[in-house]
């Protein structure tokens, strides 16, 4: 109430809490609070708030008239720039009207209950569509949103605490129209330039400049629909542009057009995948896709679930071993459990370590296996390491090995890591976030030899395969309702037992999400759309692009291979001129160090390509190169290899 009081009338006055607002004070900081932001002189009420107008009645009753701003003066935004439109769009709360001149339900209240400026007519439909035509188009669809409706409806106006409630308060067809333009901006700027390598890849802006490029700040009054569209273009502008043929940055790029549709058809719906009743093509759709990705794994049966990530799966696979490990830790948490240990590579990635402490199993009861110089875990590494764990009265517990690691792309050898599992009753979970994709490749499939004996595995299909951010999945062998038991909750609000329907499509209780996002229908709909040979044509042609590069760095001079990559991440140094006839030693190594960075900057601020660096455990800074995206050809592997040439030619 408080809220209300102090950001409706505040005009450089105080107003003392009365019995009626009377509640926890405004936060400080609160954007609504008067006595700490005295420059706010208008504002709607939050929702739930107790409603605006009466309340604001009687305080207007029980003090004297509060000066506003005069009839059709220039609005204001708190920061004292005149806002768009010019006239008070918010003249209602400056100028309150009385309780009785609502509920009568004249013209002149209605027009101020709907936030048009006092003392303007409405302005006529043929009017309005004349100023259409002459260029005013956006601005007309935004003049008091559903303005004629509410008019019409007047007569029969229902007011509760002072807010009408005939018809809806949304302008649907301005907004269809909006959503129409926009769509024409995201078809221009985003998707028809996606192929075009005379575009930059970024449009690089240092924050503080960018904060002034964009307008960032959000006001109280909304802006026109004209500059929501300027503003969705420099949002892309200033935007990388992760589907350019140059990016090569991460190991997600590119676009796919399938995929893209189907992000669009479930933003439109917004479903959430819990239950069948509210999801029922995509709960389908989610059941059939991981049915598909379990056989490509080799297991007969199985179960999984879509989720924000590889790094989520990882917990998740984590907790699930650990749930296996000692069910009772559901209900018990952690007090009485022995010190629960893990072992992983030192070249895993780094979403084991969160996943430790994040499920109080702690980093310290990581327990990281040596690998080999390509990166692989040693499996007799391993094997020590779970004797030692032994040894310190500790329980080990579980293994996650890495197929495709992140910075080397490197695959732990999987079936002597399971024989190890076997003998010492660990559960084996394979993160195959990056590398799991070639599963789909006959060519190279071998490279995950000994996944099907994996008890989960995380893969990523945003990743080698383009699904769109975010579409991973955890993967689990067990068909016994393992996952659900981990992570039923039993919502009764959610997962009624006697719905109508078979309720073990309810598959939300599996999730640790309550609302989630239906991922897989992206993947689906692109695997429709290319056949399982399409989708293993990408991952082979992104293997064999990545050899060609290998093959042309071995050629010039300067560039040198870290190792011989096993999958697309493709690692090697740049010695500039100058280096290059240095002798090895500590200043040798510390000037290639600085190359890197260097060189990443002038790519990123001319905006010709986009490629990650890194020290690895080690080593040096290195270019880390990985090969995507179907739209990347041998001439974008000759650019990215010219263009470090030219920019650093004068290291
Ligand atoms: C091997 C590996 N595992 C897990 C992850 C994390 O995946 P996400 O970014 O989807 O959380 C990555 C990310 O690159 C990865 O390379």
């Amino acid at each position: 109430m408080r809220v209300l009081q102090q950001s409706f009338f505040t005009s450089g006055r105080k107003v003392k809490p009365t019995e009626t607002n009377s509640g926890p004070p405004t936060p400080p900081n609160h954007p609504f609070s008067f006595y700490q932001n005295p420059k706010i002189t208008h504002g709607t009420a939050p929702l739930g708030t107790g409603g605006g107008f009466r309340l604001r009645h009687r305080r207007l009753r029980a003090t004297a008239p509060l000066p506003g701003p005069k009839r059709g003066a220039r609005h204001r935004s708190p920061e004292g720039r005149s806002l768009p439109g010019g006239r008070c769009p918010a003249a209602i709360f400056c100028h309150p009207p009385s309780e009785k001149a609502v509920a009568g339900g004249g013209p002149a209240a209605l027009r101020v209950l709907i936030g048009e400026p006092r003392g303007q007519a409405p302005v006529p439909a043929a009017a309005r569509s004349r100023r259409a035509r002459h260029g005013g188009r956006l601005e007309e669809m935004e003049v008091g949103i559903c303005k004629q409706d509410m008019l019409q409806k007047k007569k029969n106006a229902v007011l509760v605490d002072g807010v009408i409630l005939n018809g809806p308060i949304m302008d649907s067809k301005a907004g269809e129209k909006f959503v129409e333009e926009a769509c024409k901006i995201i078809m221009e700027e985003v998707i028809q330039k996606a192929n075009d390598v005379t575009e930059k890849v970024c449009e690089w802006r240092a924050p503080e400049t960018l904060k002034k490029i964009l307008d960032l700040e959000m006001r109280d009054t909304g802006e026109s629909h004209q500059k929501l569209l300027q503003l969705c273009q420099d949002v892309i502008q200033y935007s990388v542009k992760t589907s350019h043929p140059r990016f090569f940055n991460q190991l997600y790029a590119g676009i796919d057009y399938y995929s893209l549709v189907a992000r669009f058809i479930t933003e439109a719906l917004n479903p959430s995948v819990y239950t069948y009743e509210v999801s029922p093509v995509f709960l389908l759709v989610e059941e059939t896709v991981i049915k598909k990705m379990i056989e490509f794994i080799g297991w007969e049966e199985g179960d999984g679930i879509f989720n924000p990530g590889g790094s989520v799966s990882n917990m998740y696979a984590m907790n699930l071993a650990r749930y296996k490990f000692c069910p009772e830790i559901k209900e018990k948490g952690l007090s009485g459990l022995p010190r629960l240990v893990l072992f992983t590579s030192e070249e895993c990635h780094y979403s084991m370590k969160k996943a430790a402490s994040f499920l109080g199993i702690g980093t310290e009861n990581v327990y990281f296996v040596k690998t080999d110089e390509r990166g692989k875990m040693i499996p007799e590494e391993l094997e020590k390491q779970v004797q030692r764990a032994r040894k310190e009265g500790s329980a080990p517990f579980l293994v996650c090995a890495t197929a495709g690691t992140t910075v080397l792309g490197a695959f732990d050898p999987l079936d002597e890591i399971a024989d190890i599992c076997e003998k010492h009753g660990l559960w084996l979970h394979v993160d195959a976030s990056w590398g799991g994709s070639a599963l789909i490749s006959r060519k190279h499939c071998r490279l995950l030899c000994g996944i099907h004996r994996a008890d989960s595995v995380a893969w990523n299909p945003h990743k080698m395969l383009l699904a769109g951010i975010q579409c991973c999945a955890l993967l689990v062998k067990d068909n016994s309702g393992l996952l659900k038991k981990c992570y039923s909750a039993k919502a009764a609000y959610l997962f009624q037992q006697d719905k109508f329907y078979d309720v073990s499509y309810d598959t939300g209780d599996k999730s640790i999400q309550c609302s989630r996002r239906p991922d897989a229908f992206k993947f689906w709909l692109m695997w429709k759309a290319l056949g399982t040979t399409g989708l293993e044509e990408r991952v082979n042609r992104a293997l064999a692009l990545a050899r060609y590069l290998v093959e042309e760095i071995k050629k010039r001079e300067g560039f040198q291979l870290l190792l011989e990559p096993e999958y697309a991440n493709v690692c090697f140094w740049y010695i500039p001129p100058s280096l290059r006839k240095m002798e090895d030693g500590p200043e040798f190594w510390q000037k290639l160090h600085e190359v890197a960075p260097i060189v990443k900057e002038r790519m990123m601020k001319k905006g010709s390509m986009m490629l990650g660096y890194q020290p690895h455990r080690g080593k040096v800074n290195f270019f880390r190169q990985v090969v995507i995206s179907p739209q990347v050809s041998r001439e974008d592997m000759d650019f990215l290899l010219d263009e470090i040439e030219l920019l650093a030619k004068d290291l």
